[in-house]
């Protein structure tokens, strides 16, 4: 089977699953169960925890190779596992492309409003720590978002990952202030729209639930920008993801 036929073939079974009611049912339910064994939390890249589910993992990373961002800015650093994924995989472009990771402009910039010293001393030992720059502060304060800006003057693809506080209010500021940094045929991901489809109070010490989360940000914000859309090519293929209609395609 050629590359294309194999593709065509997965296109089909993915389109498939992703409108098959018992599988999607499954989803859900094995989803709430894991949910609340803390499973995002088990996951590490080159030694730091990384907050994810494997599924969404492996596709920020297919984002990442497909698109080939200069610059990636992520907003939620907590212990820098995700940014450290996003720095080794910025060094693998850099190698595929010949140029040495060290001198290559690539890079990925962080934003947290509390970057804890434990979390800040390991990233600063970390050896990828050469493609990371960390911004602390609130990913909505203007100056935070002034310095962001300025950071991605000078580049021309760009991919934006929100994972920080996931209140409606917020991923909508977040959206509102990052999304147009993100280049035509990039993705804005937004993690945790997932949070829209679990059980009501499934996170009791939390400011989000049902009605308030990335998801109803998402919604709202799609409806004023036409140049963004929801890749649910990527929510069938995944199934068991934290971002479902967090994917969001930038088309013009
Ligand atoms: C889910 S964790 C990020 C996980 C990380 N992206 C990973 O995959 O390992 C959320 C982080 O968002 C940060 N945060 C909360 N409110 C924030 C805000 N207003 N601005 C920036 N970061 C914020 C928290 O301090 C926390 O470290």
């Amino acid at each position: 089977m050629s590359y294309s036929e194999f593709k065509n073939e997965c296109s089909a079974q993915i389109d498939a699953q992703g409108h098959d009611r018992a599988l999607m049912e499954a989803t859900r339910s094995w989803f709430t169960l894991a949910n609340g064994f803390g499973y995002s939390y088990h996951f590490e890249s080159f030694g730091r925890p990384l907050i994810q589910y494997p599924q969404d993992i492996v596709q920020f990373q297919e984002l990442i190779s497909s698109t080939t961002p200069s610059l990636i800015i992520e907003t939620g650093i907590a212990h820098g596992g995700s940014l450290v994924q996003s720095a080794a995989m910025l060094c693998l472009l850099d190698v595929i492309d010949g140029l040495d990771p060290r001198q290559s402009p690539r890079k990925v910039v962080g934003v947290d409003i509390d970057i804890r010293n434990h979390n800040r001393e390991a990233l600063d030992e970390h050896p990828l720590r050469f493609k990371m720059d960390l911004i602390e502060g609130s990913s909505i304060d203007p100056d935070i978002i002034k310095q962001v800006h300025q950071h991605a003057e000078n580049y021309d693809k760009v991919l934006v990952s929100l994972d920080s506080n996931h209140t409606h209010d917020h991923v909508l500021a977040e959206l509102n202030a990052y999304a147009d940094l993100v280049s035509v045929d990039s993705y804005c991901v937004v993690f945790d729209t997932v949070i829209e489809d679990l059980p009501s109070g499934s996170f009791p010490d939390r400011p989000w639930d049902v009605g308030n989360n990335p998801k109803t940000a998402v919604n709202e914000w799609l409806q004023n920008n036409k140049n963004f859309t929801i890749d649910r090519k990527i929510d069938h293929k995944l199934l068991i993801s934290v971002a479902p209609h967090g994917y969001l395609k930038r088309i013009s």
